[in-house]
C-alpha cells in the first residue's frame, strides 16, 4: 500500500561553483540586515569561506558578527551562548558555515532566539513546540546529514548524553549556498561516512512498511547507485568536480523527503546510532555503517522480497536460488562496500573495542525513552530487539 503524503521542500538550492557569489542577495531577499555567521572546528576559517561570507556579506552593508566552535554531534550549550549572541545582537538571520553539525546547531539556535517562555531544550523534551525561528540559510562544506533541505535538527545534552532530534517545517534553511569544490579538503573518513549517512536516509525510507511507489523506488535506487559509484572516485580523486557534485546533490536529495513520497522513515538505524555517537562521540555516518548489517538481518526474516529487490537493482545482486538468498548476497555486498571505502561494519571496529552489557543497557534504555516508545516502520523495534542488534553488531 502507497502511503499519503504532504510534500514540501521550501529550501531554495544555489549549486555551483560560483554559488557563493550570490549570498549577500539571498540574505537580502530574507530580509536580514544583521547575521550571525555560525560555523565548526576551524575547516571554514582554514579555507577562507569564513573570510570571503563575512567580506561578501559587509561589502553590501550587512552587519555581520562571528559565532564558531561548533563540534560534530552539536552540543546544546553552544546553543544556548549562541541564543544569546543573537538577542545581545539583534540577529535577524543566521547564516551557518558548514555540516551537518552547524546547521543543526544553527537551527537550535534559530528556534531559541524567540522563545522567551522557557530553554530551548524544551522543544527536544516535548514540554513545547517551536511556533517562531530566526530565518536561517546555509553555506554547506560537506555532504552527509542532509540539513540543509531537512526538517530535522539534532542536538545532544552535555549534560545527560541525550542526543535527540525534532522536526519541524519552520526550521527549514531558506537557502542552500552549495559549491562541490568546498568539499575538495574533505579528510576520506569524513567523505566515506558523508557517503554512508547520503545512502542509509535513502535505505530508511526505502525499507518501509508501505509498497508498491515504484517512481519512489526507481529515485531512491538511483541515489543509492550514484553514491556508490562516486564515492570510490572522490576518494582516489578529493577534487574530482562531477563526482563530488553527484555526491552533494545526493545528500540533499536523501534527506528532502523526495524518496519518501509514498513511503514512511523506518530509521531504526539512525536512532539506535544516535545512542553510540551520544555515548563515544563517534563519527554519525560511521556509527550508522557498524549497525546496519545487523539491524537488516534482524528484519529480514519477513521482508525477503523488498531486501532481494535492494540486492537486485542496487548491489547488483543475480537473483540467487530464493529471495531469502538474494537478500542476504545483498546485504553482504553492502557491507563489503561500506569496508572498501573505509567504513567499520561492527562496533569494535567503530570504538577498538566491543561495548560492555552495561553500556548497551545504557543505550537500549535512553533509545527506548525507558521502554516508552517503539522505533522503526518495517518492524517496530522494542527495546528487546534494540539489545539483540546491539549485540549482533558487538564484535
Ligand atoms: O568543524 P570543522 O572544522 O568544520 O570540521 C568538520 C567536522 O570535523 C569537517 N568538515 C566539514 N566540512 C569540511 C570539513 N573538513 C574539511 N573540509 C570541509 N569542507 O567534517 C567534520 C564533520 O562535520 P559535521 O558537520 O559533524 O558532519 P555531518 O554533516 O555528517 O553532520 C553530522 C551531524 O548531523 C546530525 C548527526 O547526528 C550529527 O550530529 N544529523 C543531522 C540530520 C539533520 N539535521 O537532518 C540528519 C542526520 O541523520 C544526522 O543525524
Ligand atoms: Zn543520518
Amino acid at each position: 500500500m502507497i502511503k499519503d503524503f504532504n510534500y514540501y521542500t521550501p529550501t531554495r538550492v544555489v549549486f555551483g561553483k560560483n554559488s557563493k557569489e550570490q549570498v549577500a542577495a539571498l540574505v537580502r531577499r530574507e530580509g536580514g540586515t544583521r547575521v550571525l555567521l555560525h560555523y565548526g572546528g576551524g575547516s571554514a576559517v582554514r579555507s577562507g569561506l569564513l573570510a570571503k561570507m563575512r567580506d561578501l556579506l559587509n561589502a553590501e552593508g550587512i552587519t555581520t558578527i562571528e559565532l564558531g566552535g561548533v563540534v560534530p554531534n552539536p552540543l546544546l550549550s553552544l546553543v544556548r551562548h549562541g541564543i544569546e549572541v543573537c538577542r545581545d545582537n539583534q540577529v535577524d538571520f543566521i547564516l551557518a558555515i558548514g555540516g551537518g553539525s552547524v546547521i543543526d546547531s544553527a537551527k537550535a539556535i534559530a528556534y531559541g532566539v524567540p522563545y522567551t517562555a522557557g530553554d530551548v531544550w524544551d522543544f527536544w523534551e516535548g514540554k513545547a513546540v517551536p511556533a517562531a525561528t530566526v530565518p536561517l540559510g546555509c553555506v554547506l562544506t560537506i555532504p552527509a546529514a542532509g540539513s540543509e533541505m531537512s526538517s530535522s535538527c539534532v542536538i545532544t545534552h552535555d549534560d545527560t548524553l541525550v542526543k535527540r532530534g525534532i522536526n519541524s517545517d519552520l526550521c527549514r534553511c531558506r537557502f542552500a549556498i552549495m559549491n562541490p569544490e568546498r568539499t575538495f579538503t574533505l579528510p576520506p573518513y569524513q567523505t566515506a561516512a558523508g557517503a554512508t549517512d547520503i545512502m542509509m536516509h535513502t535505505m530508511e525510507r526505502y525499507f518501509s512498511r508501505y509498497e508498491g511507489m515504484t517512481l519512489t523506488d526507481a529515485i531512491a535506487e538511483a541515489i543509492l547507485r550514484t553514491v556508490m559509484e562516486s564515492t570510490p572516485v572522490v576518494l582516489a580523486q578529493p577534487d574530482n568536480y562531477v563526482h563530488r557534485a553527484q555526491l552533494m546533490w545526493a545528500g540533499s536529495l536523501s534527506h528532502n523527503d523526495l524518496t519518501e513520497c509514498g513511503y514512511e522513515k523506518d530509521f531504526a538505524t539512525h536512532r539506535l546510532e544516535h545512542e553510540l555517537s551520544a555515548l563515544f562521540g563517534v563519527t554519525h555516518g560511521a556509527g550508522l555503517a557498524a549497525l546496519w548489517g545487523s539491524w537488516a538481518r534482524y528484519v529480514l526474516p519477513r521482508h525477503d522480497k523488498r531486501f532481494a529487490q535492494f540486492a537486485v537493482k542496487v548491489m547488483g545482486i543475480a537473483p540467487q536460488g530464493d529471495d531469502r538468498a538474494t537478500a542476504l548476497a545483498g546485504i553482504e555486498a553492502l557491507e563489503r562496500f561500506f569496508a572498501a571505502i573505509g567504513m567499520p561494519t561492527s562496533i569494535k571496529q567503530l570504538l577498538g573495542r566491543t561495548v560492555t552489557e552495561g553500556e548497551i543497557a545504557v543505550m537500549v534504555d535512553k533509545c527506548s525513552r525507558g521502554d516508552t516508545i517503539t522505533i522503526g516502520s518495517i518492524e517496530k523495534l522494542g527495546p528487546d530487539d534494540m539489545t539483540a542488534i546491539y549485540r549482533a553488531a558487538n564484535h
